[in-house]
């Protein structure tokens, strides 16, 4: 095991201090809301106890959703919410989640700890969340075990706004007006826990389901999502692709808006996955080289999505991606619940990097899952909560929701112990808002090493420089006893002349600075 480069190399390679680039007056695309994106499934305490708590709750809740949660997600900025699953959306039948709730069938949760779902979370209770949180409505539909006539009569349900059977029952149940889905996913992993078919036969299956996927306002259509790839199963990008765009469809686009990938970062592997806060520079070093292979995934991916679509009209929806490790030790190993450190911080600051660098393919991401699952954003025990490393970063990038991307280029040195997992010590992106303000997300992954920066604009010579920052010990994780060991704060150890502004990174930390 040996450093890649040594620290000392260094200065003979004039990387005394690295130097970040930024061409103010190269725009590059627009990065969409919906990349700040989350989902939520039935399972573990992820809509139960984390969202939803019931009207009777001593949790202080509106209208059974908790408000502490809700609050806390409206000021990350939340843009999109995906639900029900996941694997859960594939064995979900929506007409026992609507009515009156003593009357719901309860079931078993065969895919998630096998405990029982009691359908009290349905389609009202998501969009009245949606609404609460002021958030695009993500709805993935049940292609594995459900019908084609379940699906349509659920798009027929949320949105028409006339007579009909569909929409009578809606009023019935105490919604008369239609509700607007945005994002509409045609079935999930369908090469696995959605039915484990082949490309060649889901995409068959999507020509037919999505047919039914009605439009009823024209003027507004549903976005649908087409059920993609695991990790790097270039096989099945490719089969669907072909069996999609076979005879037909130039009129496909409006058929398929949208393709998902999935990729979850398990540094010791799928089987053992590891710890979610015990971890050596090594394991640190192999987990953040995971997660920037994400940027691989969307290149080879999007290269095979360029060829049936080389005018890019079909986004690239991540819509499951985070790190996955063991669960806390003496939980129930369904739930997949998780700690999120230091490094969970630098998985996401990557990777939403990455997404806004990629802008021009990546229209959507949903990251797994927003609560008390995998790499949540937020943790809950009882009526407490606490905002993990992962919500500080979500906040402090959220204004890169919608903005312009700028062209920028950093400077960076190889470094890692592990000769196949290298990580450049330094990552940026770099954007504009409507309002001309320019943000720059900076992420050291340094185990050990603070690092000297200089940024260099065009012209730009900054007036104004807002920055905060997360920092703390590489394992530092936030706890029920401990809730704000981790948390953002002020930055202001800048120095700036001219065009440059000069600064200090310190060893694993992740940094907004705001200039205009
Ligand atoms: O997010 C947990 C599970 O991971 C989802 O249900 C499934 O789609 C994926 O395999």
């Amino acid at each position: 095991m040996r450093h890649i480069k040594q620290c000392s190399d260094r200065e003979s390679e004039g990387y005394e201090m690295a130097k970040l680039v930024i061409n103010e007056y190269q725009e590059l695309g627009k990065i969409n809301e919906e990349i700040y994106g989350h989902f939520a499934e039935h399972l573990g305490r992820c809509i139960y106890e984390g969202l939803y708590v019931g009207e009777d709750s001593p949790i202080p809740n509106t209208r059974g959703m908790r408000n502490d949660v809700v609050q806390a997600l409206k000021e990350m900025k939340i843009p999109v919410l995906r639900w029900p699953g996941g694997c859960f959306a594939d064995e979900y039948h929506w007409k026992d989640g609507i009515g009156p709730r003593e009357n719901r069938k309860k079931m078993i949760n065969t895919h998630w700890g096998g405990v029982v779902e009691d359908n009290s979370f349905g389609t009202h209770e998501f969009m009245e969340l949606c609404e609460q949180l002021g958030c695009k409505t993500y709805i993935n539909g049940n292609l594995g075990s459900g019908s084609v006539q379940e699906m349509s009569e659920w798009v027929e349900y949320l949105t028409f706004d006339g007579v009909s059977p569909m929409a009578d029952l809606r009023a019935k149940n105490g919604h008369e007006a239609p509700w607007k889905v945005d994002y509409f996913g045609v079935g999930n992993e369908n090469w696995g826990c959605g039915g484990n078919m082949t490309p060649e036969h889901y995409a068959d299956e999507y020509r037919r389901y999505q047919t039914y996927v009605r439009n009823y306002h024209p003027e507004n259509p549903i976005y649908k999502v087409c059920g993609g790839p695991n990790v790097d199963d270039y096989a099945w990008t490719k089969g669907v692709l072909e069996t999609t765009h076979r005879n037909c469809l130039p009129a496909l686009h409006g058929n398929m808006d949208g393709l998902s990938v999935h990729y979850y970062v398990h540094p010791e592997g799928w089987e053992t996955k590891g710890s979610a806060t015990e971890f050596d520079d090594a394991v640190w070093y192999r987990t953040l080289s995971k997660a920037l292979y994400m940027e691989q995934l969307i290149e080879r991916h999007g290269a095979i999505m360029d060829q049936y679509d080389p005018e890019k009209k079909i986004g690239m929806i991540v819509d499951e991606w985070g790190c996955w490790f063991t669960v806390e030790p003496g939980t129930n190993p369904g739930f997949l619940y998780q700690q999120n450190t230091m490094r969970d911080a630098l998985v996401a600051g990557v990777t939403l990097n990455l997404f806004n660098k990629h802008c021009d393919r990546v229209k959507m991401a949903n990251i797994a899952q927003m609560v008390n699952v995998l790499q949540a954003v937020i943790l809950t025990e009882g009526e407490q909560m606490i905002l993990t490393p992962t919500y500080h970063v979500f906040r402090m990038y959220r204004n890169h929701q919608n903005a312009t991307l700028l062209q920028s280029h950093i400077q960076t040195r190889e470094i890692g112990v592990e000769e196949i997992y290298p990580v450049p010590d330094l990552q940026e992106s770099v954007s504009r808002d409507q309002e001309g303000n320019i943000t720059i997300t900076l992420n050291n992954l340094s185990f050990t090493e603070d690092r000297e920066v200089e940024v260099i604009f065009a012209e730009l010579e900054p007036e104004k420089i807002q920055g905060t920052i997360l920092q703390g010990e590489a394992h530092a994780y936030n706890t029920f006893q401990e809730p704000e060991r981790v948390q953002e704060e002020a930055f202001t150890s800048f120095t700036r002349k001219g065009t440059h502004i000069t600064f200090t990174m310190p060893a694993h930390s992740v940094l907004q600075l705001r200039v205009s």
